[in-house]
Parts: C-alpha cells; structure tokens; sequence
C-alpha cells in the first residue's frame, strides 16, 4: 500500500535525527514519498509540491487535532491549547479574522524602534564581554520580550514571563509529554493572562491585548478565554521558532565564511540571509495533519483517520524545486529575499500561513543589523553547541560564541 524500503526508518525522536536530518529526507524523497512508520503511527510527505498542496488543502488535510506528534497535544481537545491554529474552516476563519483586526501589519511595523531597544539592550551586556551564550544571553531572550511588548506586559513581569513561557515549551530528554514543570508554568501563565485581560476590559490602553477585547465584527467578539488561547498560540508559535531562526542565521554564516563576507560587506543583504536561513535550515520542520478522506498519492494511499507530518524541513531542501539546496548562499533570494515568497515552506502555505511571519522577520532583520554594526568576527565553538531535542522545533539550545568588537 505504500512506498517505503525495509531499511528506511524515519523516527522524529530520535536524537541523531536532531542532530542532522537532511540526508534521511534526501532518502525519502527518493525511496519512499509517502512514508510510513508504524510504530509511531505516522505517514510523511518529504516532497516541496506535496508538502505545499497539502499545506493548501485543508479539506482533506485537517489542522482539527493539532499539528504535533506529541501524544498529549494531538487529538479533538488541540485548540485548548492552539486555539485557531488547530482548528478548520469556519471556525479557523472566524478566530483568525477578529485576531487580525488586533494583530495588524501596521501594528507589527511600529514595534519597530521598541525591537531595536530590546536588542540593543541586551548586546550591550554582552558585547563587551566578548564571550557569550548566543541563545541563553539574547537570541533566546529577545522574541519573548517582543510578545510581551506587544500584548503590554509591564517591564517589571517580563522575566517571570518569559520564564514561564520556556518552561511550558521545555521538553526532558528521553521523555515523550509534557513534564510536570511545565504543565504548572502554563496554568501559572494562563492565570497571569487572565487578569491582564480582566484588567484592560476595565482600563484599556492601546496594547494587542486591549484591541482583541475590543475588536467586534457584526456584533461578534472574543470571549476572555479565546484571548488568552491566542496569547498562549503566539508563545507556543513565534518564541522559540524565531529564537533558533537567529541562532541558525549566527551558525550558518560562521561555517560558510564566504557568504558571512557578503553580509558584512553589504548588511543591505541582511533581508536575503534571513531567507536562506529559513529555508536552508528551518526551526518549524514538520506539521501534522489529519488525512480526512483516503488520500491517493505516489501510486500509494493514505486512509482517512491517519495522522500526516508535512515535512517541511525538507520540502526546503528539494532539489526539483531549489538550485543545488545543500548549498548556503545568502544571495539565492535575492538580497532582500523577496523571491523566496511562495517558495519556502518555513512559514506554511494557505489558510494557517504563519500570522507573525512580517514580526519574525522584523526582529531577525534589527537583531542581525544590530549585531553586524557591532561585531567585527565572531567564533562558534563548535563542541559547546546543543540541539534542543523537540519533534516540531528545530534549533541549538546552546551557542557558545566569542565576538570582536567594532
Ligand atoms: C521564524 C519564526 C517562525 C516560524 C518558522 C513560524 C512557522 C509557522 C508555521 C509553519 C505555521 C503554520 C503551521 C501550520 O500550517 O500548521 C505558523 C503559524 C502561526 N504562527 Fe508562526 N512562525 C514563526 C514566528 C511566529 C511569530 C513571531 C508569531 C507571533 C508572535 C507567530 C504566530 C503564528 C500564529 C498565530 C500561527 C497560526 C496561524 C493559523 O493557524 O492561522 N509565528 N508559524
């Protein structure tokens, strides 16, 4: 029924998966474009055209369980802790449109010179000292005081906060689910949300938080608990993802110096680096699926009911759709990345296209300007650096860097 060889196992958990998984999609590409493990009861599309038709259709692709393998986060109940990302038309539509009237680009624009203070705040700590945590000292930091800002968390909670919001994310090794820690960070952070929203519902101010409680649509509102649904949505989607993006964009110019020269060269190219590292090594590498009706594909069938990892990671490596993709070339998209539009497929495609896609972007193009206009060489060391071991999220959990300063 379907294709796959004897020897051909794909296994999401698996550490050595995590520490690089290119060459096995290479191998499902070609051995087996609809893949099938049994034991974690699976398929997989490995292929750039399947992974964005699947993306497209939602139909018989359904986000209604959730897009991760995890065991306790897949099934009926996923949007309790989604919200509209694990759900389908018309439900999806309804949430996504009342959020976007709060979640605006403009909104997202004027967060601006607010990133930037951020950033430079804390490179000023670590600059100087020459020697730092890539991730533990700033690109781990950054996105969620970007949230924070955003929904109007005060400056005196943010650390609790972003604490809080790690260790609801934070997996052990070796264990599948949720560890206790961090099922009482989430209801510690949702009982946090709750009175911030109580409270702008009696003094609003001009935060995200305040416009989703007072964005109406035809007399449609969101009730408290779908605001904080979509408060705990942009944690679970925009904080680590964009994290691991910067410590990728920092990795990947280190061990490809002829394109790091680009970039310090012309930082006009900053835009197209963030593209190439996007597709080049993506910290959103796979979304699940709920196959609706029988789905034929590849001369094989996937049966309605079963579960379908869209493979992005590799749909971005696919060589029937990219030049030569092992490669890292900064300028493949242009040095504005523009033509990586529709291309990549980092950000999803269709109806749950990634909503903080234009912030993610924001924030790696200041952190990136900023850390060029301050940074003369930096150095990896290679033996210190860790993955974080997480099905959907791919990233180092640890880059020890040393720079020299401007
Ligand atoms: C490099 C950083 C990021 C990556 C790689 C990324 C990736 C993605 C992907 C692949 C999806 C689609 C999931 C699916 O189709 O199942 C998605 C959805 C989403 N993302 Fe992002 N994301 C990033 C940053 C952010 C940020 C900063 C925010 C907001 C603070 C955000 C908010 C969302 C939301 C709300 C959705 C759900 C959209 C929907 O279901 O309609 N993301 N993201």
């Amino acid at each position: 029924m379907t294709t796959g060889s004897e020897s051909l196992v794909f296994d999401p958990y698996d550490y050595q998966v995590h520490e690089d998984p290119y060459p096995l999609y290479a191998r499902l590409r070609d051995e087996a474009p609809v893949y099938r493990n049994d034991d974690r009861d699976f398929f997989a599309l490995s292929h750039h055209g399947d992974v964005l038709d699947a993306f497209r259709d939602s139909t018989r692709f359904s986000n209604s369980y959730g897009v991760t393998l995890d065991e306790l986060a897949w099934g009926p109940d996923a949007w309790r802790a989604m919200s509209f990302l694990a759900m389908d038309p018309p439900q999806h539509g309804r949430m996504r449109g009342l959020v976007s009237r709060g979640f605006t680009p403009r909104r997202v624009a004027e967060m601006e010179p607010r990133i930037r203070e951020l950033a430079v705040e804390y490179l000023d700590q670590v600059i100087e000292a020459g020697s730092f945590d890539f991730v533990a000292d700033f690109a781990g930091k950054l996105p969620m005081d970007v949230i924070s800002e955003m929904v109007g968390v005060p400056v005196a909670d943010r650390a609790e906060v972003r604490r809080l919001a790690d260790l609801t994310v934070h997996r052990e090794e070796g264990v599948i689910g949720i560890p206790e820690a961090g099922i009482v960070a989430a209801i510690e952070l949702a009982a946090y949300y709750t009175e911030m929203v109580a409270e702008r519902r009696k003094h609003p101010t001009d935060d995200l938080t305040s416009a989703l409680v007072e964005v109406e649509v035809d007399g449609d509102r969101l009730s408290d608990e779908e605001i904080i649904g979509f408060l705990t949505l942009m944690i679970v989607a925009g904080n680590e993802t964009t994290t691991k993006l910067l410590g990728h964009a920092w990795y990947w110019a280190w061990r490809n110096p002829d394109q790091r020269r680009i970039v310090q060269d012309d930082p006009g190219t900053i835009l197209g680096w963030i593209e190439e590292t996007l597709r080049y090594d993506t910290s959103s590498q796979m979304l699940a699926r709920l196959a609706t009706e029988d789905v034929a594909l590849h001369g094989s069938v996937i049966p309605a009911g079963s579960r379908v990892l869209l493979l992005a990671g590799s749909a971005n490596r696919d060589p029937q759709a990219f030049e030569q993709p092992e490669e890292y070339r900064v300028l493949r998209f242009g040095r504005d990345g523009a033509e990586s539009r529709g291309a990549i497929a980092s950000f999803g495609v269709g109806r749950h296209f990634c909503m903080g896609a234009a912030l993610a972007r924001l924030e790696a193009q200041i952190a990136l300007e900023e850390l060029l206009a301050r940074v003369q060489t930096w150095d990896v060391d290679q033996d210190g650096c860790r993955r974080v071991h997480s099905v959907n999220v791919r990233g180092f959990a640890a880059l020890p860097t040393t720079v020299t300063s401007r």
